[in-house]
């Protein structure tokens, strides 16, 4: 490679790590860019980019892929791999960096964040004091967090992770493609796992078995006094389904850090009393993402040099 080689940011990321990609790469700020402006950097600068830089849920689209003949790694900030195909990484030989044994803690710790947010009102509550209602009124009353039955959607490090937590609060059950040797009992079948829930939190990999994996029989198997919270993806969850379960009182409520249209968040959704609602923020704190930043650039570092990507799903 004779001049620096160019690496495609798909995303904003931390001024720590967009320092360190400046570092060693020349930037092009992809997500920055209107189509003309995209159409003309791949037709004239095409060959020089080796280099992708993005974000679990952005990824790298298939045509973008293929774009780009001299692609030699995508770096994902993140764990989630639905939004790149591994099947054309691999045949083109692209490396692959995830940042895997980062995130799971805090996003964690913010499902049971939501879960309870949600349960007791918390945003309202915090609005009624913010606005001087308190003299004139007092807040009606909420749901016990303690004693709920818990049902994980995904027991892998994430869902693992979510059910340790959750288990002091109340029984934990959950479902996934095959069953694990561990304590929680297992459902086979999602409608079951949604039956024995009070609150069903998402917590699965987004992939074509998922899509919509929780729709509106599963959420009325859920039920009127049930929960959903979801920190997984939005593809899981039929949201247009989800939010008519809400307005129509046959769900209790939603906690969502995730949406099918990130960043838009269908008005539905964001008009409810019954939902708790955060941008997509589940690892977005500064230790887990300067964590994440430095796989990244550790990832970035070893395919430099020529060497196996330290973390890798390949
Ligand atoms: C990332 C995510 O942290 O890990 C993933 O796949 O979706 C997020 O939690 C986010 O993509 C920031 O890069």
């Amino acid at each position: 490679m004779s001049a620096r080689p160019i690496a495609l940011q798909m995303s904003p990321f931390s001024a720590y790590l967009e320092s360190g990609i400046a570092q060693r790469f020349e930037v092009v700020r992809w997500f920055d860019l209107d189509e003309i402006s995209r159409q003309a950097l791949l037709r004239e600068r095409g060959p020089q980019v080796h280099v992708v830089v993005t974000a679990g849920h952005v990824g790298c689209p298939v045509d973008l892929v293929q774009s780009l003949p001299n692609l030699g790694v995508i770096a994902i900030n993140g764990v989630g791999l639905d939004k790149v195909d591994l099947a054309l990484l691999r045949q083109r030989g692209i490396a692959l960096g995830t940042t895997p044994n980062t995130l799971a803690e805090d996003v964690a710790d913010l499902a049971v964040g939501l879960t309870i947010a949600l349960l007791r009102d918390i945003p309202a509550s915090d609005a009624h004091v913010r606005s001087g209602q308190w003299p004139r009124a007092e807040r009606p009353l909420a749901r016990k967090v303690t004693g709920r039955r818990f049902g994980i959607l995904g027991l892998g490090q994430i869902g693992h992770a979510i059910a340790q937590r959750l288990t002091p609060f109340g029984p934990v059950c959950w479902s996934g493609p095959r069953e694990k040797a561990v304590a929680w009992p297992y459902h086979a079948d999602v409608h079951s796992l949604a039956r024995a829930s009070d609150v069903l939190v998402v917590a699965c990999p987004a992939n074509a078995a998922t899509r919509h994996l929780v729709d509106a029989t599963v959420i009325e198997a859920l039920g009127p006094q049930g929960y959903l919270v979801n920190i997984s993806r939005g593809a899981v969850v039929d949201e247009t389904a989800l939010a008519a379960a809400l307005a129509e009182g046959r769900l209790a409520g939603a906690g969502l850090d995730v949406y099918e249209n990130e960043p838009h968040v269908p008005e539905a959704l964001r008009s409810l009393p019954n939902t708790v609602l955060t941008p997509h923020v589940a690892s977005a704190t500064h230790e887990t993402r300067k964590h994440m930043a430095d796989l990244v650039l550790a990832n970035l570092d070893a395919w430099l040099h020529g060497q196996p990507l330290p973390a890798t799903p390949f």
